[in-house]
């Protein structure tokens, strides 16, 4: 691996600068990308392996990031599970069939990801070809709550209404969907470390509308669940984020993971101490500000830089998913900000 920064600092090791990569660094706010979007739906895009790899190099050539994300969508096995996945125009994913009756979570069927989804681990291989060790990557999953909460909920969602009525009416229901997710999850991410992974991310972006007691009682065992189970077979790093996650924080880390994610809502040194300082961070830059001005950019990189004190094990990302409104050149030179404040 010519750059192991990234996998460095995942195993809290010294690094010769601080790594960053940009969750959904492929994508919209790229014009490579909408070239190849204006002729394909995402979904289609996705399942074409040399189209899937194609958009994952483009971040890597064009923004200088230290690792790759494996271009795909943490709602791809929910299709093998028999869910009914569509992306509607401006609407987001839409889920035809919600899974809201015992029935229904009978209904669901295990997946196996290479024979089902098989342009996944095809994409990876041709991914990791192409980068020849340039740099490092990553594969990924939802987590099983967030997973649970678009199957439940039938898309995005505000409140998750459904989602938390069948935790608190029907916790055994609840409980086995969650099995079924898990053990989904498992084998897709299994899946893409056999392919090629070096280290996969658990996105638990809507977690954060739990509180600690529910978290713990209903999320914390599953998702320990899969982080174990991968640690075991997959001897990888394990990334694990959420959103809005500042009270949840010592719960998530005692669940699992080597780097936990940390979004904007909580300076970068009081999240890192919460967790402790024996696990490596991921984060923590508000999305928003890659839409001011490379100034107003430049102060928050400098005040994330100045918290993370230097200690191994930070890895530099946004809090979440980077925005399509976002300028291309504040991305290229946030990137070259972090490394050139972090000494390379
Ligand atoms: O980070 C990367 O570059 C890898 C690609 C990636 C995508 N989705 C591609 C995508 C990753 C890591 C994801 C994860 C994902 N997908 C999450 C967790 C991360 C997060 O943001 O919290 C979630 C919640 C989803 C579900 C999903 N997929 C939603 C809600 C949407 C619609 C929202 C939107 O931005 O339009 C998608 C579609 C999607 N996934 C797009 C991309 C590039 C946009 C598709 C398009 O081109 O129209």
């Amino acid at each position: 691996m010519r750059n192991d920064q990234f996998l460095k600092a995942c195993r809290k090791e010294k690094t010769d600068y601080t790594p960053v990569w940009l969750m959904r660094q492929a994508g919209r706010y790229m014009e490579e990308y909408r070239k190849i979007r204006s002729k394909v739906d995402f979904l289609t895009m996705c399942k074409t392996p040399d189209l899937a790899a194609e958009v994952t190099l483009q971040p890597i050539k064009r923004i200088g990031v230290d690792a790759a994300i494996i271009f795909a969508d943490i709602l791809l096995p929910l299709e093998p599970m028999g869910i009914k996945l569509e992306f509607a125009k401006n609407e987001g994913p839409v889920i035809n069939n919600p899974i809201r009756s015992s029935s229904d979570v009978d209904a669901l069927r295990s997946i196996n990801t290479e024979e089902e989804l098989s342009f996944l681990p095809e994409a990876i291989r041709i991914v990791k070809k192409e980068l020849n060790g340039k740099v490092p990557l990553i594969g990924f999953s939802g987590a099983p709550f967030t997973l649970a909460s678009y199957i439940i909920e039938g898309g995005s969602s505000r409140n998750y209404i459904h989602a938390k009525k069948m935790m608190y009416n029907e916790p055994k229901i609840w409980n086995r969907l969650m099995d079924k997710i898990s053990d989904v999850i498992i084998n897709y991410l299994l899946a893409q470390i056999k392919a090629g992974a070096e280290t996969v991310q658990l996105f638990d972006s809507w977690v954060g509308c739990l509180s600690v007691k529910d978290y713990r009682q209903y999320v914390l065992p599953h998702s320990k669940k899969i982080i174990d189970g991968i640690k075991k077979e997959g001897n990888v790093p394990i990334i694990h984020f959420g959103t809005n996650t500042t009270t949840l924080l010592p719960s998530m880390k005692e669940a699992g993971g080597d780097v936990l994610g940390l979004d904007w809502r909580i300076n970068l040194d009081e999240g890192w101490e919460k967790i402790g300082f024996d696990s490596a961070v991921q984060g923590n830059l508000d999305p928003v500000v890659l839409l001011s001005n490379p100034t107003e950019i430049e102060k928050r990189v400098k005040d994330i830089l100045k918290r993370a004190g230097g200690r191994p094990g930070h890895i530099f990302n946004l809090g979440h998913g980077i925005l399509p409104e976002t300028p291309v050149d504040n991305v290229i030179a946030l990137v070259d900000m972090v490394h050139n404040f972090s000494g390379k």
